[in-house]
């Protein structure tokens, strides 16, 4: 049986949650395998909205499995809230439907704090621009071995031993920062007071997965944010605190890497990118203006504008191999209707030599300027097609010149934020 990754390709928010929310019909089991609550999935069905940070995008289709896999943080806080929100809307969610790795880290109060006041004082250029959710903090604590885990909530002498093990690291800090000290009894009631409501849903799922892999259950990784936010192969420091290629989902939840047969790439017909660094093809004019407009761009997690500029063929290019994307899921092609000519990015020039990848170091990452293509745009609406016959002669150049560009095939198409929305061309799940 085939199992599934989906990862994003450039910097976050391409429409991961729609495709793995229209994938998961096909799927068993939809586990998140990194990140946290940084993350913002949309998901429109029938014209319902539903908001997804920490919860994976497979939570709405009954009778699926939802995991939480060891590789995300996890604030405990939020994904309580963000589950009586979700059953508000209707969606069933109970211990059977949702499980939570025994060994993920949780993100608590002074991880927020510490990534905020980080933020506040950081000097213009030094500023990454995060989420403020407590993502690197904790992603640090877990690397530093002093973070608390969710099977730690199940036994009071545990808990007790591990808060004073990240009190003693954090306490010297905060003062440094010129921060109030945490309060130890304090943070213990809390932890506590949360810990029946999260160990309700915890499981050692490397055990579950391997059964359902046994049993032949389809298994479908969600990535979250995108290759040019790796920790390793984004535009660091300007990234996230976790590696989000999809070589990440064995390790985020427990498996091994032959367990992954079909690599998607979720990657947007241009590009946006939100917080700070570089962005070759970023526009400052009225087709960016534009682009944040007709794509609603602005971030689910945080409602900051998205920057918006042309799609960047050698950027995605690069991601494919890193993350070994067998194929993609081009999305909001609609957006770019109308457009009278569309720029794509083939290379950079930088000191006056072309290269047909953006290079490691920051400075240069930061002077290297766009070399573009260009390409006529088309006048009908795509908005809404569901298959390839619906699609103007002009949307469809452009699709086959990505492909050629990426080198690597479109498997999937969107259109509009609604599931159904969507055009399969390969399906990624067959054997
Ligand atoms: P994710 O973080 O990758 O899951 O993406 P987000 O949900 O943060 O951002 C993608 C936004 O685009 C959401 O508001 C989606 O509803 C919307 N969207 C997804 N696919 C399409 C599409 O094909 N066309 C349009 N117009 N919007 C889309
Ligand atoms: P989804 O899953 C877009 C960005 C932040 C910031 C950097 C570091 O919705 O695609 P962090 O809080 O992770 O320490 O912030 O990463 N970022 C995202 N940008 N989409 C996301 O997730 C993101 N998650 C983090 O804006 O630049
Ligand atoms: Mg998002």
């Amino acid at each position: 049986m085939a199992n599934v990754v989906v990862v994003g390709a450039q910097w976050g928010d391409e429409g991961k949650g729609k495709i793995v929310d229209w994938l998961s019909e096909r799927a068993d089991v939809i586990c998140r395998f990194q990140g946290g609550h940084n993350a913002g999935h949309t998901l429109v069905i029938d014209g319902e909205v539903f908001k997804l940070h920490a919860l994976p995008s497979g939570v709405v289709r009954k009778g699926k499995l939802s995991v939480i896999g060891n590789g995300v943080v996890l604030d405990p806080w939020h994904l309580l809230k963000e589950i009586e929100t979700i059953r508000a809307q209707g969606v069933e969610i109970t211990a059977e439907t949702l499980m939570i790795a025994e060994n993920t880290p949780l993100i608590l109060p002074f991880h927020g704090e510490l990534d905020r006041a980080r933020e506040e004082a950081a000097s213009k250029g030094t500023k990454i621009g995060t989420t403020g959710r407590g993502i690197g903090p904790a992603y640090e604590d877990k690397v530093g071995r002093r973070v608390i885990r969710v099977a730690d909530l199940a036994d009071d002498a545990t808990l007790e031993a591990r808060v004073d093990r990240a009190l003693q690291h954090h306490n010297p800090l905060r003062k440094g920062l010129g921060v109030e000290e945490i309060d130890r009894e304090a943070l213990l009631a809390q932890l506590k007071e949360i810990a029946p409501g999260i160990l309700e849903y915890a499981a050692p799922v490397w055990k579950v997965l391997s059964e359902k892999r046994k049993a032949g259950k389809r298994i479908l990784f969600e990535g979250a944010q995108g290759a040019l936010l790796d920790i390793d192969f984004g535009t660091y420091p300007f990234v996230t605190s976790s590696n989000v290629i999809a070589g990440q989902a064995a390790t985020g939840v427990g498996m091994g890497p032959g367990a992954v047969n079909y690599v998607l790439g979720i990657v947007k017909a241009y590009t946006t990118r939100v917080g700070e660094g570089p962005f070759p093809t970023e526009l400052h004019d009225d087709d960016g203006q534009r682009l944040g407009e007709r794509g609603h761009e602005f971030g689910t997690t945080t409602g900051r504008k998205r920057r918006c500029g042309w799609f960047d063929a050698a950027l995605v290019r690069q991601t494919c191999a890193i993350s070994g994307i067998n194929g993609i899921c081009l999305t909001k092609l609609d957006v770019l209707d109308g457009f009278e000519t569309l720029k794509i990015c083939v290379g950079y020039e930088l000191d006056g030599k072309t290269l047909d990848y953006l290079p490691t170091a920051a400075d240069e990452q930061a002077r290297c300027t766009p070399v573009y293509e260009e390409m006529p745009g088309w006048s009908e609406s795509t908005e809404g097609a569901r298959s390839w016959n619906d699609l103007p002669a002009g949307a469809i150049k452009y699709v086959k010149r990505v492909e050629e560009l990426i080198g690597c095939p479109v498997a999937l198409l969107s259109t509009s934020p609604e599931r159904e929305d969507t055009i399969l061309v390969t399906d990624p799940f067959a054997d």
